[in-house]
């Protein structure tokens, strides 16, 4: 059986934990238990858990209105991203309560514990507490040339017109924030994360793929084909459960896989 071993500055050291108390005269206190990382801190080398109460009377209904009351009444060193805080920038994406979704669209009264965990996207390097470096899966995602490839050049004065079947294959595929939710939630990433694209890039090469205005579809096949990039998804459906748009990078996935098969035939 294959064994891994974890680096050492991986392991929750609890040691040096804080709990951040709710007011004494609190009535209805929710804890949370969040991830904190600084490689900066030379003195706590490993990541460890704080525990934050929070009032619930008193905080809007997100995860990440939590979030933003620990950072602005309890510890304002706590590091998350965030930005349009309905679902479309896709920047708070992280892990809560067990499984990978959006702070802002994640209501705290969804979450099925009785005590909150907040991880960063998992398998993931960590900048600072739930904040992930997503360098990587950025130079994945422009390594299938996120945009529209045509011989004819741009034209202010014209558009690339679609019929509306046509652009009806775009549906499910445009909606992508490029969360990471997926990738990040699919095994074959966690272990082959250099060299598999993932379930959001490949998702993305599907949206281009099924672009009827894209005069590319060839060489995108052509740089897909690979054992690697492509192929080192089992279906695991993992992607597909997560997504917190209802998008099936799974089946987008198969749709590759089956143009790839089909230009074979
Ligand atoms: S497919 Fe869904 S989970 Fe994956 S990056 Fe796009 S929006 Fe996020
Ligand atoms: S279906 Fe493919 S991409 Fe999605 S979780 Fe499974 S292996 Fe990963
Ligand atoms: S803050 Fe933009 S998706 Fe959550």
């Amino acid at each position: 059986m294959a064994e891994f071993t974890l680096p050492k500055n991986s392991k929750i050291d609890n040691k040096n934990s804080k709990t951040f108390k709710a007011d004494g005269k609190s009535k209805n206190v929710k804890v949370f238990e969040v991830y904190r990382y600084d490689p900066e801190d030379s003195e706590q080398k490993n990541p460890h858990i704080d525990r934050f109460e929070i009032d619930l009377d008193n905080c809007g209904p997100m995860v990440l209105d939590a979030l933003i009351k620990m950072k602005s009444e309890q510890d304002s060193s706590l590091t998350f991203r965030r930005s349009c805080r309905e679902g479309i920038c896709g920047s708070c994406a992280m892990n809560i309560d067990g499984s990978n979704t959006l702070a802002c669209t994640k209501s705290i009264s969804e979450c099925k514990s009785n005590t909150i965990k907040i991880y960063p996207l998992p398998h993931m390097p960590v900048v600072k507490d739930l904040v992930p470096d997503l360098t990587h899966f950025y130079e994945q995602y422009k390594s299938i040339k996120p945009w529209l490839q045509a011989s004819e050049p741009i034209n202010p004065q014209k558009e690339r017109q679609q019929s509306p079947e046509e652009r009806e294959k775009l549906d499910g595929l445009y909606e992508c924030i490029l969360c990471a939710c997926c990738s990040t939630s699919c095994p074959s990433y966690w272990w082959n994360s250099e060299k598999y694209l993932g379930p959001a890039v490949l998702l993305q090469a599907q949206r281009w793929i099924a672009d009827s205005r894209d005069e590319a579809t060839a060489e995108r096949l052509d740089a897909l084909e690979d054992p690697f990039k492509l192929y080192r998804c089992h279906t695991i459906m993992n992607c597909t459960q997560t997504c917190p748009k209802g998008l099936n990078p799974a089946k987008a996935i198969g749709k590759i896989k089956q143009a790839i098969a089909d230009r074979k035939a």
